[in-house]
């Protein structure tokens, strides 16, 4: 080969199938049934994608082309298909569906509010004929800055009807991030609320907006609030309104716009570990499809489940699992507010009791937390609707993924560990639930028609257990289509890094993994994060997990730190569970353990202790802020993203 790629060093024999009672409902069955699918959709991806297509969504005007691919990587799909998200995910289930829950919602202090897909069908209507009368027109830039509260549902909905692009920015980000992220989209209204709620206390959000436009670099006009916390805002006169103002007097009827399939449905800004965030692009047609084919076919969704998924709105995961793929499969999608917290540990399994969810997808940053919690939170509810688990945004170390199964999924559900990306949509590798065996730590098999590979830099496939670079080779409907604003960065970031040969463009996602010899993909982590010791590139992964399986251990993250010999050492940051306390007895059983798990290539050369790692908004570790204190250098790059700057702090100030 010709390029270095990364070594793969984990050993994970597990293997967990689908039960006989799961598969005999599943909506695929069997391994069979998958590998007839997959096999299908990669002889003939357009015909597969178009007949998908015809069955699963409502068309206003049927697609000429079903794939246009002469430029790329820019593709379109469905070119000419005239359709409206807001359409398939509402008009459509009204006849058979009026009233059943589309949203059920949990605010944290424990207020609550279902909305029938009649409702909620009324409340996008009336507000999107609220937008219109703010002077909002097809290709209008919306800014959503909201707490997770129906309304934010609601105005992404109205978005889609009335063909203005969104922009949802997380409740969580600064008055800064945010003006970057308005200015950047052009964004003339923005949808907002005085405040919500998170760990028993008011974040905020109108100021952060007022902050944003205060120096007057956005094209802003109007700016709508909900009210939810109550506590006083200043409101600017000509500016500022009322959300139940403005709905008081606003008609239900707004027939929804028939948009080009490739018309901008939303902008949703991702950071890169470098330079400013990306505008991703997604379109209507082909995302509505890859969004909806996909949740119903991963989560299994079947008429009576209540489904939800934990994140927020301001994430892909929220756009494509909270809101779109649900309703546009007619599900009923769980919201809600808040987060564990010191008052409540327990408040996800309360939701789960409350509301007899069965389907529950969440991130494996959630899952750590859970652990280090205690058992005794969800052991204590009843946690008996379950019936399938997921989980997306990082590898998850087989040792939370087998405390899941066991702790929330009582050993009877089967977990989906679901790999994608902002960029793509929605999932790409994942179980089919009722028909691919499961393995702690594998996100398992491409999804049918996700044409997915393990390559080195040069485009060739690397051999069984070798490590290389998460790559896909045909275009797929739910893929970005460009960074907004900026067609040479998506270029180089995704397309360029491997080259294309022969005109065949090779997606490529920043991601290392490998391929064991039944075809399944172990996502080792980002590429930019690979640790080189001695000529063996290392993902953190695998060496995270060895460190996670001990008892004592309740997180971990590992970076390299220059070293003269080794070119690189391993520093692992380590979180400790509950009771146990840092020693150096126990950093060198830690070291041990390392070496007895996977060997000595991947000894730690120093184990730090820590009380929390650092972490972006939505759960990521940031190692590459630990990379720098880990070699004692000043920390460089964005840091905006971080969650809570007091972690580094004290990171730095024990480090020295
Ligand atoms: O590194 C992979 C990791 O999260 C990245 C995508 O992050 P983002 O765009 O924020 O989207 C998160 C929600 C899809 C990927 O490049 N990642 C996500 N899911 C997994 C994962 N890594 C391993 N296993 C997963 N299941």
């Amino acid at each position: 080969m010709s390029q270095p790629t990364i070594e793969s060093i984990l050993q994970e024999d597990r293997l967990f199938p689908p039960t006989a009672e799961f598969s005999q409902l599943a909506r695929i069955k069997s391994l069979e049934e998958y590998q007839t699918l997959y096999d299908r959709a990669k002889a003939d991806p357009l015909k597969f994608w178009s007949e998908l297509a015809e069955q699963e969504l409502h068309w206003f005007q049927h697609w000429d082309t079903v794939l246009d691919w002469n430029n790329p990587p820019f593709a379109k799909w469905f070119v000419n298909g005239k359709i409206n998200l807001s359409y398939n995910c509402l008009d459509r289930h009204l006849e058979t569906r009026a009233n059943k829950p589309a949203i059920v919602w949990e605010g944290e202090p424990g207020d609550s509010k279902t909305l029938t897909y009649a409702e909620l069908h009324q409340e996008v209507c009336k507000f999107a004929n609220v937008l219109k009368s703010l002077g909002v027109k097809k290709g209008d830039g919306v800014g959503i800055y909201m707490p997770m509260v129906p309304e934010a549902a609601i105005a992404m909905l109205a978005c889609a009807r009335i063909g203005a692009p969104h922009s949802v920015v997380f409740g969580g980000f600064s008055a800064e991030a945010l003006r970057d992220r308005l200015v950047n989209a052009e964004v003339k209204v923005v949808v907002t609320a005085d405040g919500g709620w998170r760990k028993d206390a008011i974040v905020p959000l109108k100021p952060q907006v007022d902050k944003a436009l205060a120096e007057g670099t956005t094209v802003v006009e109007k700016v709508v609030v909900v009210k939810r916390t109550g506590q006083d805002v200043s409101m600017v006169s000509d500016r500022d309104l009322w959300w139940h103002d403005l709905e008081k007097d606003a008609s239900t009827d707004c027939p929804a716009e028939p948009m080009d399939s490739e018309d901008m449905l939303f902008i949703l800004y991702t950071s890169g570990s470098t330079g400013k965030p990306k505008g991703v692009v997604h379109t209507t047609g082909g995302y509505n499809l890859y969004a909806h084919i996909t949740t119903q076919w991963i989560f299994d969704l079947q008429e009576n489940d209540v489904y939800w998924c934990t994140a927020d709105v301001g994430w892909i995961t929220g756009h494509s699992y909270v809101v779109y793929g649900p309703l546009s499969n007619g599900a009923t999608t769980v919201m809600y507010e808040g987060a564990p917290r010191a008052s409540n540990p327990g408040c996800f399994w309360d939701v789960i009791e409350k509301h007899k969810v069965s389907v529950f997808y969440t991130a494996p940053t959630a899952i750590r937390a859970f652990i280090k919690m205690g058992d005794e939170h969800p052991n204590s509810r009843d946690l008996s609707s379950l019936r399938l688990l997921g989980t997306v945004g990082e590898p998850i170390n087989p040792e939370a993924w087998m405390w899941y199964k066991s702790v929330i999924g009582g050993d009877r559900c089967p977990i989906v560990d679901t790999w994608w990306q902002t960029e793509t949509g929605g999932i790409m590798i994942t179980p089919l639930p009722g028909a691919i065996a499961t393995k702690p730590g594998s996100a398992t098999l491409p999804f049918p028609g996700i044409l997915a590979d393990v390559v080195d830099l040069d485009g060739n496939s690397v051999p069984t257990n070798e490590g290389g670079y998460l790559a896909v080779r045909h275009p797929w409907p739910g893929m970005m289509r460009t960074v907004y604003k900026d067609p040479d960065r998506f270029r180089k970031t995704y397309w360029e890094h491997i080259p294309p040969k022969d005109g065949n463009y090779i997606y490529f996602a920043g991601d290392g993994a490998r391929r064991d010899a039944d075809g399944y993909f172990w996502v080792m982590g980002r590429v930019d994060d690979v640790i080189n010791v001695a000529g063996h590139r290392l993902g953190t992964m695998e060496v995270e997990s060895a460190l996670v399986s001990h008892p004592a251990v309740a997180e971990a993250a590992v970076v390299g730190k220059p070293d003269e010999i080794k070119g690189q050492d391993i520093v692992a940051f380590v979180t400790l569970e509950g009771t146990h306390q840092p020693s150096e007895d126990l950093a060198k059983e830690l070291k041990k353990h390392v070496v007895s798990e996977i060997g000595a290539i991947a000894r730690p050369g120093e184990i730090r202790f820590a009380d929390a790692l650092p972490k972006t908004r939505s759960g990521k570790i940031m190692r590459r802020l630990l990379r720098d204190l880990a070699a004692g250098v000043e920390i460089s790059g964005d840091t905006s993203t971080l969650e809570d700057r007091s972690v580094l702090e004290k990171l730095r100030t024990e480090g020295s």
